[in-house]
């Protein structure tokens, strides 16, 4: 594994306002990476700075092993960009707007014919190849541009928000084409604000907010280490009193909640636990031994929106 994308000390003013804050970042070749953070967070000017697009006020950053500020045409030449904001093509035929892509990028005539069937038929719009683009659908758009940014074959694709303003269905199409890409080597960089979508097909993530990276990791990895509260349900036999209270005797229990008085079914309890799988696995032995009967004892899997909300409480100003 190499690394593909590093980020040093990115930092970026407008004015007063600082929109990034000395990120750092490294990306290793075939990563999906997501990049994840709410409105005005900072991921645009990210991307626009690895793209060589906008220049950052200090720090450094190289992509496929160019500098983004001393080599900026051998990076345009390494990735695929696809921006947050279509633009308008009037009286432009899809094909005509792969065709013009591909000529942007000196791709001979007698190549593009092929080439411009091949993205249609990966994106899904071989019927359209005719029509205009502007009365296209907006998925419809959103996957052409995609197809724009695959024309030069680039080795890194930068997607900003690639998902956004999509039906869920358009969304799920969205997400099996980056997962098609990935499976072709790409290594993706994109960025969304809607967590639970991206989740399973990131290999990892970062968390950006107010500029800040404040969280980024292998996927896996970055719910254990967040997930300081684990939620534990346990279903028990007959009386839940006795259970309850030896649970709320442990020290790494915060709160038992009942199912009478919750979202739970009757018999069922929630354990607010903070401790890792050993505590966990102990905690349950001991349940046995002190012969307290229980018929349920499993971990309730928190989604990435838990994750976020977790980390980012109390750093939004
Ligand atoms: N050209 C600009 N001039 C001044 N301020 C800007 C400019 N571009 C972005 N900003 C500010 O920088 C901050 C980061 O913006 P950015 O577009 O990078 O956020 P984002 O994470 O992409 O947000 P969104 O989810 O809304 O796309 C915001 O506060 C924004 O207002
Ligand atoms: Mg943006």
């Amino acid at each position: 594994m190499s690394t593909i994308i590093e980020i040093q000390g990115l930092t970026k003013q407008y004015g007063e306002l600082t929109a990034l804050n000395d990120l750092y970042l490294t990306l290793e070749e075939g990563a999906v990476f997501g990049f994840i953070g709410p409105n005005g967070a900072g991921k645009t000017t990210t991307m626009r700075i690895l793209t060589t697009l906008l220049k950052p006020t200090s720090g450094k950053a190289w992509v496929a092993g160019h500098s983004v500020t001393d080599d900026p045409r051998a990076v345009r030449r390494a990735i695929g960009y696809m921006p947050d904001f279509f633009g308008v093509y009037d009286d432009m035929k899809v094909w005509e707007y792969l065709d013009f892509f591909g000529a942007c990028y000196d791709i001979p005539p007698n190549i593009r014919a092929g080439m411009i069937d091949d993205l249609l038929a990966l994106v899904d719009l071989g019927h359209k190849k005719d029509a205009y683009v502007e009365g296209l659908s907006r998925g419809m758009k959103q996957r052409l541009c995609l197809a724009r940014t695959l024309t030069h074959d680039p080795q890194i694709l930068i997607l900003d928000e690639p998902a956004s303003g999509l039906d869920p269905r358009a969304r799920i199409e969205m997400r099996e084409l980056l997962r098609e890409l990935k499976n072709m080597g790409k290594t993706i960089f994109f960025s969304s604000h809607i967590l639970s979508e991206v989740a399973d097909i990131c290999t990892s993530i970062g968390i950006i907010e107010a500029g800040r990276l404040i969280a980024h990791g292998d996927m896996a990895e970055m719910k254990r280490q967040l997930r300081t509260h684990r939620l534990i349900q346990l279903r028990a036999l007959g009386d839940t009193l006795p259970l309850q209270a030896f649970l709320l005797s442990r020290p790494e229990v915060h709160n038992v909640t009942l199912g009478s008085d919750a979202d739970l079914p009757p018999g069922t309890l929630r354990v607010d636990f903070s401790g890792d799988d050993n505590a966990l696995g102990q905690l349950l032995a001991d349940i046995v031994t002190q012969k307290l009967p229980l018929v349920g004892f499993f971990e309730e899997t928190g989604d990435l929106e838990d994750v976020f909300l977790h980390v980012t409480q109390g750093i939004i100003n």
